[in-house]
């Protein structure tokens, strides 16, 4: 079966679903069906080109021209419209996290075993040809033993008091924001690289604005403040910055530190990795350059899609060096890797994350959260 016969359903459409739909078409699958509230949907389906508007995400489900159902609501509803599209017998492909909790994340890894489709949460970092370059080399030995890892995952947009969006409310988004929300996506990354489970934690959360301002209306993803806005006050249970120790399966150690009020960085992921041969860095503000670190030779930096850089990423790019793929291009390369196991039957080795991995990024957070409140090492 070729990809572009399979069929894709989209519930919500904010930021991130017509990422999601931007991606699906460059692979010539067709977007059938869009959800979203039914006081909007019909007019964003109408300007997205999308046939198929449903103001309620289990009329899309009942569908039979959706075989994908591509699932881009905010966190709270993950779950259920995970678990209800699993049981619908559809192919999944879920945003991060996977779900509210552990006790969710559970329920949804036991229900996609014993449904069999294909269920993938959409770490889409794993798909840099950097990230799949680097997980190559430690691989393969050329880094040797990993000392230690370091990084950080940071952003700006909720810098101000009077940055909303629902994240911030731990009803819509979970416990941990700034963690759940760009940790998860660094620690997906990390783990995905190094072959190894993150296996204990000490954190340290903070909260700057302990009071932030609500803006009087409905307010989107990295919406900037209106000074016609009307805004009332509201305490803050959820972080804003986070430093996080690590220790993972295989011996390495790590330190990753998350903010989402660090002025500046806009959306900066930086992973480097310490082996005892030689040293890896990447970062996502410049996505095309792997960074090589020695100790007595020049240190060195491959560009994306030249002989220097390897063969990690080979079937990951489409464009030749120095035509940049970046953050759009990940996306683009994950669901081809998706649809292709769909499209085999489900019976590939595929580098996507699974449910599995979504379950064991959210019982990090879960790890963190309580070893923020303990003071001390926490075991995931
Ligand atoms: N992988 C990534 O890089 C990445 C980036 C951004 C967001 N995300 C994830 O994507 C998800 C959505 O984030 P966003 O930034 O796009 O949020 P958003 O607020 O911009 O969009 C959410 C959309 O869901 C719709 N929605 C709300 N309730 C609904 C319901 N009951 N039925 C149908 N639609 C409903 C909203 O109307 C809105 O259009 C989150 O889980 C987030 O963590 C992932």
């Amino acid at each position: 079966m070729a990809i572009t016969s399979l069929k894709a359903g989209i519930i919500g459409t904010g930021f991130i679903g017509p990422v999601h739909l931007e991606a699906l078409r460059r692979l010539g699958v067709q977007v059938g069906a869009l959800c979203d509230l039914p006081d909007r949907v019909r007019t964003l389906a109408d300007r997205l080109g999308i046939p198929q508007a449903f103001g309620d995400y289990r009329d899309l489900l009942r569908s039979p021209g959706v075989d994908v159902v591509h699932i881009c609501s905010p966190n709270r509803l993950h779950c259920p419209m995970a678990l209800a599209a699993l049981r619908a017998g559809k192919h999944v492909v879920c945003e991060k996290p996977l779900a509210m909790n552990t006790r969710e994340t559970a329920e949804i890894v036991k229900l996609a075993r014993q449904a069999g489709t294909v269920f993938a949460v959409n770490y889409n970092v794993r798909f840099y040809p950097a990230v799949l370059q680097m997980r190559k080399l430690v691989a393969g030995g050329e880094l040797g033993e990993i000392i230690h890892v370091n990084g950080s995952y940071l952003q700006d947009w909720l810098f101000k008091d009077t940055d909303y969006n629902w994240r911030l409310l731990p009803t819509e988004g979970g416990k941990l924001r700034a963690v759940a929300d760009i940790g998860t996506h660094w620690m997906d990354t990390a783990s995905f690289v190094l072959g190894a489970k993150i296996k204990s934690v000490f954190a340290d959360l903070g909260t700057f604005h302990k009071t932030r301002k609500r803006p009087l209306g409905e307010v989107q993803t990295f919406a900037r403040a209106d000074a016609k806005l009307k805004y009332a006050a509201y305490p803050v249970k959820t972080e804003d910055f986070a430093n996080v120790l690590l220790e993972f399966s295989n011996g390495a150690r790590g330190n990753l530190g998350v903010s989402q009020v660090a002025a500046g960085r806009k959306n900066c992921i930086r992973l480097e990795i310490y082996g005892s041969k030689k040293s890896a860095g990447w970062c996502s503000e410049d996505p095309e350059m792997l960074h090589f670190g020695n100790r007595d030779g020049a240190n060195e930096t491959a560009v994306r899609g030249t002989p220097a850089f390897g063969e990690g990423a080979t079937g990951f790019m489409d464009y030749p060096p120095g035509h940049v793929e970046g953050f759009p291009d990940t996306f683009k390369m994950l669901f081809r890797s998706i649809y292709g196991c769909i499209a085999a039957g489900n019976r590939c080795e595929c580098a996507y994350a699974t449910a599995e991995d979504g379950h064991a990024e959210v019982a990090v957070c879960e790890a963190i959260l309580a070893s923020h409140q303990a003071r001390k090492w926490v075991k995931v």
